[in-house]
């Protein structure tokens, strides 16, 4: 702008004249030069503003059509200084929201392709069993009852399946309606530790319920977090092959922190951060093995986040792992 300061101090200097002088013809004339003084100002100062304008339409133009536009390489005139925060607030914040849509893309890209795939694989073994027996097999007393037996199993996998997916949704879209009230902890864990004995019996492991002290009362919703226990035992059971799972209550200043303690497998450092993923498993081939689809962890992730609480994973490569969570009491 240093033409319009120039002109500014030359209209000054001029005015000063008019103190010493009251000759009409030079006054008229200094008033002319005034005029004219003035006419430049406001002509460069449009011209000024015009090319900042024009820069500051190519920079729009330049966010709009170019998503790897970088905020340092958004440059004005320094007196439109407020302009130009603005611009690059506006930047910063287009591209957080486009990266986020288009991870949201991709996640809902992923979910569909897990949802199908994991549909698929029960409904074409259950097809398989029923087309084998259709064609003959079903009198084979060797091989019926097995085989129907099969396609009973894939049917309640599938079943299982699909009401993980409603419980999963319904959570999500906050349909999941929660009702919370004070319950005696060990009323409420025994009979759910009663209902795993025979995958217990059968693997040899033994399962301790070990409360700091008994007849505990806790505050949550008795029946999503029967969901959460019984999820966080089978995973302890499934990925333990000796020794023993305990659960602890333990009290804290205003909570008890529940935790289900195992000595099987455990869980690298950089899967601990995804086994909360809708579908993720740690071993695809040997998950597959032992079954599930990986969306327990999510489910048991969703219902603590909706107590105000927070899963946590402690665990170390084969010495085992342990998933904790506090209720208030
Ligand atoms: N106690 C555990 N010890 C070792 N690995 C575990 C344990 N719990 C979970 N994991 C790992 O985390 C993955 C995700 O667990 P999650 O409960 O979500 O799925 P899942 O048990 O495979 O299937 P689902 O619960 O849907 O039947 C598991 O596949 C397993 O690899
Ligand atoms: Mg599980």
């Amino acid at each position: 702008m240093f033409w319009a300061e120039f002109l500014v101090i030359v209209g000054v200097l001029l005015s000063s004249i008019f103190v010493f002088t009251d000759d009409p013809v030079t006054l008229f004339s200094m008033f002319i030069i005034q005029l004219a003084l003035l006419f430049f100002l406001f002509y460069y100062i449009g011209k000024v503003r015009d090319v900042d304008i024009t820069e500051i339409a190519n920079i729009i133009r330049s966010i709009r059509l170019n998503s790897s536009m970088k905020a340092e390489d958004i440059q004005l005139n320094p007196t439109l200084g407020l302009v130009e925060v603005e611009l690059k607030e506006t930047l910063v914040k287009i591209q957080a929201d486009i990266n986020y849509l288009t991870k949201l893309e991709r996640m809902r890209t992923e979910f569909l392709a897990n949802v199908s795939h994991e549909l698929k694989t029960p409904i074409f073994a259950i097809t398989g069993y029923l087309e084998t027996l259709e064609a003959g097999a079903v009198n084979d007393p060797k091989v019926n009852a097995h085989f129907l037996n099969k396609a009973i199993q894939h049917t309640e996998n599938l079943s299982s399946l699909l009401n993980d997916l409603i419980d999963l949704s319904m959570i999500e879209t906050g349909e999941m309606r929660m009702s919370f009230r004070y319950f005696n902890l060990d009323e409420f864990i025994n009979p759910i530790i009663a209902e795993f004995s025979e995958f217990l019996e059968k693997k040899r492991i033994k399962l301790l319920y070990l409360p700091e002290k008994p007849g505990l009362l806790v505050y949550g919703d008795k029946k999503r977090l029967k969901q959460v226990m019984s999820n966080l035992i089978s995973n302890a059971i499934k990925y333990t092959e000796q020794g023993n799972i305990k659960i602890y209550a333990i009290v804290m200043a205003r909570d008890v922190k529940i935790v289900v303690a195992d000595s099987g497998i455990g869980i690298d450092p950089d899967d601990q951060m995804r086994i909360f993923e809708r579908f993720y498993r740690v071993d695809k081939a040997r998950s597959k093995e032992i079954g599930g689809t990986g969306l327990g962890l999510a489910i048991v992730k969703h219902i603590i986040d909706a107590h105000g609480s927070k899963i946590e994973v402690k665990s170390e490569l084969n010495k085992g792992s342990e998933f904790s969570f506090a209720l208030k009491m």
